[in-house]
This record gives structure tokens, C-alpha cells and sequence, in this order.
């Protein structure tokens, strides 16, 4: 397989990789004006973009998922709770779904929390071997850090929500599995993001102090010291879910 990281505006972090070998790959939270970028990666690396995924419905940057989706004659997915949310055509993406990039295979796990749409993706290369190799936690799980609760209201529940998917998809994973997330330092998406833009879950388990917390802790730990909202966050998500302003 191939895998390439994009470090973008606002911190985000995007995603593209495949498998070369059967000319298939998948561009994974596209920002906005980035579009450019992964079609010349696709056409460097020989592959077809068969799939354009968003881990969720975004409140921090203009996505350029959809556009990008266009450009290339690809599906533009969305976890399927968007449906009747976004003002457009999507393909819903199912938890547990199974996505086959040739040699490549991506896992869709729902993890709502952060947002209620948000997905991560467990990936496996079946020429490694059958276990999962790496997963993109979106503005679930950061390097250090966890996603803020509280973009759609209802931030203490929400929190609760974000505590048992971690703890349900995530947390039970293999310690070598690596993670991916969509942001890094500097972010407005979380609270203490490192500047390292992966890690392994194991050394999460250790290091990232959120995770050594209780459900109560947890909440009272995420609701506790809440950033700014993102400048302009109403516009972005009016435009992500292609609202007419
Ligand atoms: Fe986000």
C-alpha cells in the first residue's frame, strides 16, 4: 500500500492511500483547496480515486470532500446519520461497513462524541497480513488529546457518548495498531494536542492523560476547560452541509 499525510490549515490533517498495485486509493478529510493536491498525487502514484471521505460533518474548515468527489467521479461519503441533515446526494457509510481499496481494506467504525456523525477508520493491508495496521480517529482520539464535545450542544452527554465509543471501538484495539488523527497542535477541534501528528494507540493508553480517566472524570475533565469556538464555525458548517447561506 501507499499512505501519504497532508498537514493543512487550521491544523487539519488529511489522508490519502491505496493500493498501487490495483491502482485504487481513498482521499480522507479534504480541505477545502486541497483538491489539486490529491489529484496530482493520484496521478504521480497511477491510482483512481474511488472513494472521498469525510470522518464527519466539519465545524473547524471548509471541507473540500465534495468537490473533490466531483472532479474525479467518486462517491463522497458521510457516516449515514447525516442523512436528512446534509442538503445533498452523499453514499452513507454503515458502522462496520467494509470498504475494499484493492489490496486494502478499511473498516468503518462509528464513534459518535465528538460529533454524532463521526467515523473512524480501521485500515488493514491484506499484504501485510489480516490484522489492522493503523486507524484515522478524525476528531475522536488526538495525539494527546480528545475531541471537544460540545460542537453540536448537549456537551456533558455528548462527552458521555465520546467515552463509551472510545472505550468500546477504540480503546480495545491491539496497543501496536498506530493512529492518524485529523488534527494536531494547534487545533481548535481539542484541548493539549502534540505537535506529533501520530502515535500508537499503546502509547495513548500510557501517556494520553484523558484516557486513564473514569466516565465521570472524563466528562467533567472534557467539559472543564472548553476552547473558543472556531471563527466563522457557523459559515463552515452551513457550507459542509451544503446549506444555501
Ligand atoms: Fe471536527
Amino acid at each position: 500500500m501507499f499512505f501519504k499525510q497532508l498537514a493543512t490549515k487550521e491544523a487539519s490533517l488529511s489522508y490519502f492511500f491505496g493500493c498501487a498495485g490495483q491502482g485504487k486509493a481513498v482521499a480522507v478529510d479534504v480541505v477545502a483547496g486541497d483538491e489539486d493536491w490529491f489529484i496530482a498525487e493520484a496521478e504521480r502514484a497511477q491510482v483512481r480515486i474511488t472513494q472521498v471521505i469525510d470522518t464527519h460533518v466539519h465545524a473547524d474548515h471548509f471541507s473540500g470532500g465534495r468537490e473533490l468527489a466531483r472532479r474525479v467521479g467518486a462517491p463522497y461519503c458521510l457516516h449515514e446519520s447525516d442523512r436528512g441533515r446534509v442538503q445533498f446526494d452523499f453514499t452513507p457509510l454503515a458502522d462496520d461497513q467494509l470498504i475494499e481499496v484493492g489490496n486494502v481494506q478499511i473498516r468503518v467504525l462509528h464513534t459518535p462524541g465528538h460529533t454524532p456523525d463521526s467515523v473512524c477508520l480501521l485500515v488493514t493491508d491484506l499484504r501485510r497480513g489480516e490484522a489492522p495496521w493503523f486507524v484515522l480517529t478524525g476528531d475522536t482520539l488526538f495525539v494527546g488529546a480528545i475531541g471537544r464535545p460540545d460542537l453540536t450542544g448537549r456537551e456533558r452527554e455528548m462527552a458521555g457518548v465520546l467515552y463509551d465509543s472510545l472505550h468500546a471501538r477504540i480503546l480495545n484495539l491491539p496497543d501496536e495498531i498506530e493512529i492518524y488523527p485529523g488534527h494536531q497542535a494547534g487545533s481548535v477541534c481539542g484541548a493539549g494536542l502534540s505537535g506529533k501528528p501520530s502515535s500508537t494507540l499503546g502509547f495513548e493508553k500510557r501517556w494520553n492523560p484523558a484516557l486513564a480517566l473514569d466516565r465521570a472524570a472524563f466528562v467533567d475533565a472534557l467539559t472543564r476547560d472548553i476552547p473558543p469556538r472556531p471563527t466563522d464555525m457557523d459559515a463552515m458548517v452551513h457550507a459542509n452541509l451544503g446549506l444555501v447561506a
